[in-house]
């Protein structure tokens, strides 16, 4: 990515000090998203990502997740399917659960979304821990298609989720503009 892209997504990413909770630095993007270059500047390097990975699909993943998604799957002229919080999708789903710090969640997709041929780009605002996209991919590959990759705005490196997603990645990469 061009450094002065680069800088103008930087740019317009807020820290929220003690949100949501005291001692965490919430990363906020909703700036991002108000700017119509900033926003058009990420769904064109999320399209390149489409592009470069040979993806025929963008997996979005609820809820910030698909916000970046949609926007680049059309970009990149693919279709967009969403992976959601349990509950939420009215159709025939596989389920994924994963553990959390404390408990555990589980996301869901609509198996007849994707098919064997699929190639996926996984598409998130954060990796932080990795649980998350670490369960969207299981049930990408448990439908069936092939992941091409995973995309992400940022990427909280101390939280160590790129370690985490490494097995279900299988070699495929992971972006984090
Ligand atoms: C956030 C973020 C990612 C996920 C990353 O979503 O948008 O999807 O957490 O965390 P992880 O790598 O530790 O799994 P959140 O669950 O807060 O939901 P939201 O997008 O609906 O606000």
């Amino acid at each position: 990515m061009a450094p002065e892209v680069r800088e103008l997504l930087v740019s317009h990413i807020r820290d929220v000090p003690d949100y949501p909770k005291p001692g965490v630095t919430f990363k906020d993007i909703t700036p991002l998203l108000a700017d119509a270059k900033a926003f058009a500047a990420l769904s064109e390097a999320l399209a390149g990502i489409c592009a470069q990975r040979g993806a025929t699909k963008v997996v979005g993943l609820e809820a910030r997740g698909f916000i970046l998604a949609a926007p680049a799957a059309v970009r990149a002229g693919l279709g967009f399917v969403p992976v959601r919080k349990a509950g939420k999708l009215p159709g025939a789903t596989l389920s994924q659960s994963y553990e959390l710090e404390y408990g555990t969640a589980e996301m869901e997709l609509h198996a007849e979304d994707l098919s064997a041929g699929d190639r996926v780009l996984v598409i998130d605002d954060v990796l932080a821990t990795g649980g998350t996209a670490e369960a969207s991919l299981k049930l990408i590959r448990r439908s069936g298609a092939q992941v091409a990759g995973v995309a992400v705005l940022m990427e909280l490196g101390f939280l160590s989720g790129r370690e985490r997603l490494v097995t279900e990645l299988d070699g495929a990469p992971l972006d984090a503009l």
